[in-house]
């Protein structure tokens, strides 16, 4: 059992394998918070709600309630009658006044984790999950707030979310739903959060936690390449393999807000939820409204077991694809071989030439339909350009089966360009603003994907395609924030519930799709990898990590996309050089490792390739083969980072059973007149003996974990080598 509820001092204890989280109850029913951290074994107490100290809570004490609210660790803030941290729930009533107070009502535990409505969720049965529903409610609004922890022991991670209810005869007013809350004493903590943008998506931040509020957001629409739903507070000292770690990560694809708060008393307040700003849902009575999960881990051993945490997680209780935990499919998509440029023979070309190569699927990207050879028309019409792909579609993806390979295609289907049929016939299908020109972004509009009508469309629209040949990869694009939030059909009461909407639309869309395909391999991308976040994750197993495919600034872009997701998440490919956005010139084999630890392909023009470049094309489709296992299921060990010593790189998987590890190693800059370098590995059985492959050199488990590896001097800059120990059985030792 990993919930209990101590009833003789209402406590609920929730335990995972390394962790316990503990909430507690004043007299009143106040819902305080009173741990997170290490796993403990005994008799829980709630001393820590300091519930004896000055003020006192209100019931002893009515006088001095406001300084009680003002510094209770609450489990579910509210706002508007005392706590001046941050809340999270603003709730207005009819008359436009707002607060809320919330008590405790009832509870209850039970087996497995039910769905999360109309939205991405983790999942999990009886034996893997267990859930604890406490309701808490403020009578005078007659609101009900029915706070869900679900327990997964096994990975150490709680999920939780919050659904609010109206029981009363109000119409009432949400302008603020958080999905968690953790209030804790500071311990001197740092941040960590991901930042960048386009191009240079998730790397990581750090520093230190200060009085008042630290904040990371979006407002685009969509999570972001600016900023990510992930925030982590740590203690110091804390690397990859000790220190405190609680992490928080949001399973929603619209704008959020992450935040964390120092307040007079050092007391630390970490909020995640969709962001407040532009929300605004009414809440009629007898309605409810499911706010979206957080995913919270803690680790007691730093940052790789926070990594792992979080890896595990989301490839048990959160990708449902049937390819999450098969090999995918070696793809070569011809953006960056062709962008518009590229006709029916062109791609039979490029498909032919990697069959040699033991590539295994062509992918069509950006300019097949209407009349598209430029960014600026044809979005919204789905109809192939038959000038292009002469014979129409089915004709392109019958000859490349034949040639061996399987097919898959790209669509934006959330988008509209003004040049388009689409545009022409349904202007007011689009995101606007009443007599305001809208904003552009390359040259598109954004849908109004809270329109039934539209959501409709825009899915016949795709699966006709799909149904029209033997498609089995779908590349699902969106190349523009959202603006304008204007929707010809939402009255002005329901306008400030446009972004939320909006973002249901696109999970109606891609739950559909994978409903009706349930064997198509999705992949979402967002001009890169502006929206990459868990809630993508449950309808695609693996998203495009970043439109800079350049090996060296994929380092810091995967080691801050490792820090959370499973590397098979993690969409990467072999492009051509000098690499289209940086003009960086790095050897072919570096560009085959570094996507060789996401999902592996190219984007280059296989036909123009030098011979001596197929022939590592033939190596490397040969290396994911012998990998793609290691790398998809093992356990990630962060062992060296370039951005933070400016030099060399390093990441290992290891196998569960610890039977092999395959160690990566990039040399960024090469430095004169230096020995071998010593690094310190990790993932090892420390009590096996192991070969690295390819010479006769056995080490210990141990050694290479506790003395160090010695990386042998290289030549040159951007140079790189995989290093693969496979353990020795016992008797060949
Ligand atoms: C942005 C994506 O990230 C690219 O890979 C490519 O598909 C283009 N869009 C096409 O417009």
């Amino acid at each position: 059992m990993a919930i209990y509820y101590q009833e003789e001092n209402r406590i609920f204890q929730l335990h995972t394998k390394r962790s316990t989280y503990l909430i507690g109850m004043t007299p009143e029913g106040y819902v305080g918070h009173i741990y997170y951290g290490e796993r403990l074994f005994q008799r829980a107490d709630h001393y820590l709600l300091r519930m004896g100290e000055i003020p006192f809570t209100p019931s002893v004490n009515k006088r001095e309630k406001l300084s009680f609210l003002d510094s209770f660790p609450m489990e579910y803030p509210t706002g508007g009658i005392g706590d001046f941290r941050e809340s999270c729930l603003n709730v207005k009533n009819e008359k436009g006044q707002m607060g809320s107070e919330l008590f405790y009502v009832s509870h209850r535990i039970y087996e497995g984790k039910e769905k999360l409505a109309d939205l991405p969720a983790s999942f999990g049965n009886g034996e893997e999950v267990q859930t604890l529903e406490i309701v808490l409610e403020d009578g005078i609004l007659n609101l009900q707030a029915v706070l869900s922890y679900s327990v997964f022991e096994k990975e150490d991670v709680i999920a939780r979310s919050v659904r609010i209810v109206n029981r009363g005869k109000e119409t009432l007013r949400l302008e603020k739903v958080f999905s968690a809350c953790l209030d804790m004493d500071n311990e001197a903590f740092e941040m960590i959060n991901l930042c960048g943008s386009w191009a240079r998506e998730r790397h990581i931040q750090r520093g230190a936690v200060r009085y008042g509020k630290q904040a990371v957001s979006s407002l685009r629409g969509e999570s972001g390449h600016q900023e990510h739903p992930f925030m982590a507070l740590v203690t110091p000292g804390t690397d990859q393999q000790q220190g405190k770690v609680y992490a928080m990560h949001f399973v929603y694809s619209g704008n959020f807000l992450a935040q964390v708060e120092m307040n007079q008393f050092d007391s630390v307040r970490m909020v995640m939820g969709i962001n407040p700003e532009q929300f605004d849902w009414v809440l009629s009575p007898g309605e409810d409204f499911q706010a979206p999960e957080v995913i919270l881990t803690y680790s007691g051993e730093g940052l790789g077991r926070m990594s792992r945490n979080f890896h595990d997680f989301y490839r048990s209780h959160m990708i449902r694809s049937i390819y999450n935990h098969k090999k995918r499919p070696i793809l070569i998509n011809n953006w960056e071989a062709t962008y518009f440029k590229f006709d029916h023979e062109k791609l039979l070309e490029i498909a032919r030439e990697a069959k040699k190569c033991g590539i295994e699927m062509l992918v069509m990207d950006d300019g097949w339909f209407g009349k598209r050879n430029t960014d600026d028309n044809s979005l919204g019409d789905w109809v192939v350009n038959e000038e292009k792909l002469k014979g129409g579609l089915k004709k392109l993806v019958d000859q490349v089966n034949e040639i061996g390979l399987e097919f898959g295609i790209w669509f934006e289907p959330e988008m509209v360009s003004p040049d388009s049929d689409l545009y022409r016939a349904h202007p007011d299908w689009a995101l606007q603003i009443d007599k305001r020109e809208g904003t552009m972004g390359r040259n598109q509009y954004v849908l109004d994907l809270s329109r039934a009508d539209v959501v409709d469309y825009v899915y016949e629209s795709v699966a006709k395609i799909l149904r029209s040949a033997n498609i089995r990869y779908v590349k699902w694009d969106m190349n523009r924030f959202l603006t304008d939030l204007g929707s010809a059909r939402l009255d002005a009461a329901h306008h400030g519930e446009l972004f939320h909407r909006y973002v249901l639309g696109v999970y109606e869309l891609q739950e559909r799709l994978v409903r009706e395909f349930p064997e198509l391999l999705l992949e979402n991308c967002a001009s890169g990898g502006g929206r990459f976040d868990p809630g993508m994750l449950y309808y695609s197993p693996q998203i495009w990590c970043s439109d800079d495919t350049d090996a060296i600034e994929r380092l810091m872009i995967q080691e801050g996309t490792g820090l959370i997701y499973p590397l098979a998440a993690m969409g990467a490919h072999v492009s051509d050089c000098p690499n289209h956005i940086v003009g960086r010139i790095t050897p072919f084999e570096t560009r085959g490792y570094v996507a060789l630890a996401g999902t592996f392909g190219y984007e280059l023009d296989i036909t123009k390739l030098p011979d001596e470049q197929r022939e590592m094309i033939c190596e490397q489709t040969k290396m994911y083969h012998k990998y793609n296992d290691l790398v998809r299921e093992g356990d990630y060990y962060r062992i060296a980072s370039y951005r933070e010593n400016h030099k060399f790189d390093a990441w290992a998987v290891a196998s569960k059973d610890k039977r092999e590890v395959l160690m990566t190693y990039v040399q960024v800059l090469a430095e004169p007149n230096k020995r071998s370098r010593k690094i310190y590995l990790q993932g090892f059985d420390k009590e096996a003996l192991y070969l690295l492959e390819g010479t006769k050199q056995v080490y210990s488990g141990e050694m290479l974990m506790y003395a160090g590896f010695l990386i042998e001097p290289m030549e040159g800059d951007f140079v790189s080598r995989p290093y693969h120990f496979v353990k020795k059985e016992s008797d060949d030792r």
